[in-house]
């Protein structure tokens, strides 16, 4: 079978100018500063690694550079659907060093920005990149309160308001979010962090939101009503570039691939009625005969199959979106498929 994974890598101007911050350090000690790091992100949900040097560096040089990729993954998903060409303004809870920021900018995605960061050396890091990076970008403010984004400018200019890897650090979703008109979250692919966006989504979908990304529809989520524990999440293959993976050497996990939850919602409906359309939930299973793969595309939790008789050679990408033959076989909980069918990844 051939597989046809997108790879995802880091622009060279971002690449280039973390790498000088790696180099501050052995890779070897910079590796036990992302173990420390990690172990805090896993233990402690509220820790900030902007006031201790090596911690910063081992953000700036480990944990950016995957969320950048995470992010970058997030904003092709959504832009199948042309999402982010109607946003007039950016409102981001968490910036951190600009991870988001960078990579809108990068893709040529330039809001009038405001970024929301409890840490005022998370700020300085972002405003020092944005230099170095040599990107010109839109107005920007910082505000290092937690305070909430003004609603009367939230509700307005159809702004997207972002969590990414954030939503983790605060007790709860602050109540004011439901007046913006688009709101994005990415967050870790744990069960915890992916069923709690679900369970947001089906509140939010209540309060007048439409679910635009991952999900193809509206129904309530079938990973919360059918399972007490699925999750939905995604994945994607990474290539990181040479001094990362000189770090990488010491750490006990490869980043090959890198799986993420996402989730965006908006007060606009869907553009197009995706009826035959499914969202590839799962990487493939291989079974007795036959391979199954999940999707999604309504409150079911289903999946497509193949059987190996039939010799379908179709590599079908994690995270992409598959048009279904309208008259698909249905066994059960499964959609079989009699040849190859149409991917958007
Ligand atoms: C894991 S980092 C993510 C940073 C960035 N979004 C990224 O993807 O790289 C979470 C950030 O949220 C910030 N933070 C935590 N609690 C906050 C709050 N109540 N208000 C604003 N920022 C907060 C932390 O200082 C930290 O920079």
């Amino acid at each position: 079978m051939m597989v046809k994974n997108k790879i995802y890598s880091l622009p060279k101007v971002l690449s280039d100018n973390l790498e000088v911050h790696a180099k501050k350090f052995k890779p070897k000690a910079l590796s036990q500063y992302i173990m420390r790091l990690s172990n805090i992100y896993q233990n402690e949900k509220k820790h900030t690694p902007w006031e201790d040097e090596g911690l910063k560096t081992a953000y700036l040089t480990y944990f950016l550079p995957l969320n950048y990729l995470r992010s970058q993954a997030v904003i092709d998903r959504i832009q199948k659907n042309n999402s982010l060409n109607a946003i007039g303004s950016f409102y981001e809870i968490g910036s951190g060093p600009g991870t988001s920021h960078f990579n809108f900018l990068l893709n040529n995605f330039n809001f009038e920005s405001h970024f929301y960061e409890i840490s005022k050396n998370a700020i300085a890091c972002h405003k020092e990149l944005l230099g170095a990076l040599s990107l010109s970008s839109m107005p920007c403010t910082w505000e290092t309160h937690s305070n909430r984004p003004e609603s009367h400018l939230i509700e307005k200019n159809n702004a997207l308001t972002l969590f990414c890897y954030s939503l983790n650090e605060l007790n709860s979703l602050p109540a004011w979010v439901s007046n913006a008109h688009n709101i994005l979250f990415i967050e870790p692919s744990t069960q915890v962090s992916s069923r709690e966006l679900s369970l947001i989504r089906n509140q939010y979908l209540k309060l007048g939101f439409y679910a635009l990304a991952p999900c193809t529809h509206q129904k309530p989520c079938p990973m919360i009503t059918h399972s007490k524990k699925d999750w939905c999440h995604d994945r994607i293959h990474v290539k990181l570039p040479a001094w990362f993976e000189d770090i990488e050497n010491h750490l006990p996990i490869k980043n090959n691939t890198l799986t993420f939850s996402y989730l965006f919602l908006s007060k606009t409906p869907p553009k197009a009625k995706l009826d035959h359309v499914a969202r590839v939930i799962g990487d493939t299973q291989k079974q007795k005969g036959k391979t199954i793969q999940m999707i999604c595309r309504g409150d079911k939790r289903e999946f497509l199959s193949w059987v190996h008789k039939d010799k379908i050679n179709q590599y079908i990408e994690r995270g992409s979106l598959v048009q279904l033959p309208e008259d698909i076989e249905l066994k059960s909980s499964e959609l079989r498929m009699k040849k190859d069918i149409k991917c958007f990844s």
